[in-house]
């Protein structure tokens, strides 16, 4: 049984990008997390970093068999609308987390296209949001 870990574009320089907004836990540190959250489930982790919108949509195509996915996707929240129809056609549970509290921020983060078809959102908590939505996802996936 595996859960797709899905970041999109520029979180794989986390730890070195903006850390007074992002913080210093690396891409693999959050990977590390994750995966810990649902070992004693006995899922794996797929970890997936892509900068464009297309490959994160082919990513989505090709993992259909994963039991639900967390998806970071950076900018793409504001105008992915590939994206969006790709998580929407996505077959199973999926949060999306962004790492900063996009309310607190420009207003051109103030609304996420992605969100709408989520089953729920975690945001402004740093890396602590992806280990919460991999609960999360524990929750909802029935064993
Ligand atoms: C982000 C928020 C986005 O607005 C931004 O473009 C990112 C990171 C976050 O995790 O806080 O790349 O998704």
């Amino acid at each position: 049984v595996q859960l797709l870990l899905l970041n999109g574009p520029n979180l794989g320089i986390l730890g070195r990008r903006e850390p007074e907004i992002y913080g210093t836990d690396t891409l693999a540190d959050v990977e590390a997390a994750v995966r810990a959250e649902v070992a004693a489930r006995g899922w794996e982790v797929v970890a997936v970093q892509r900068e464009s919108e297309g490959a994160l949509i082919e990513t989505l195509h090709g993992r259909w068999d994963t039991v639900g996915a967390i998806v970071n996707p950076g900018a793409l929240m504001i105008a992915g609308w590939g994206l969006r129809d790709a998580l929407a056609a996505y077959p199973r549970p999926w949060i999306e987390v962004h790492l900063s509290n996009v309310w607190a921020r420009e207003s051109f983060r103030h609304e996420s296209v992605l969100a709408p078809v989520a089953d729920g959102v975690i945001v402004g908590l740093g890396s602590l949001g992806y280990r919460l939505a991999a609960r999360a996802l524990l929750a909802l996936v029935p064993e």
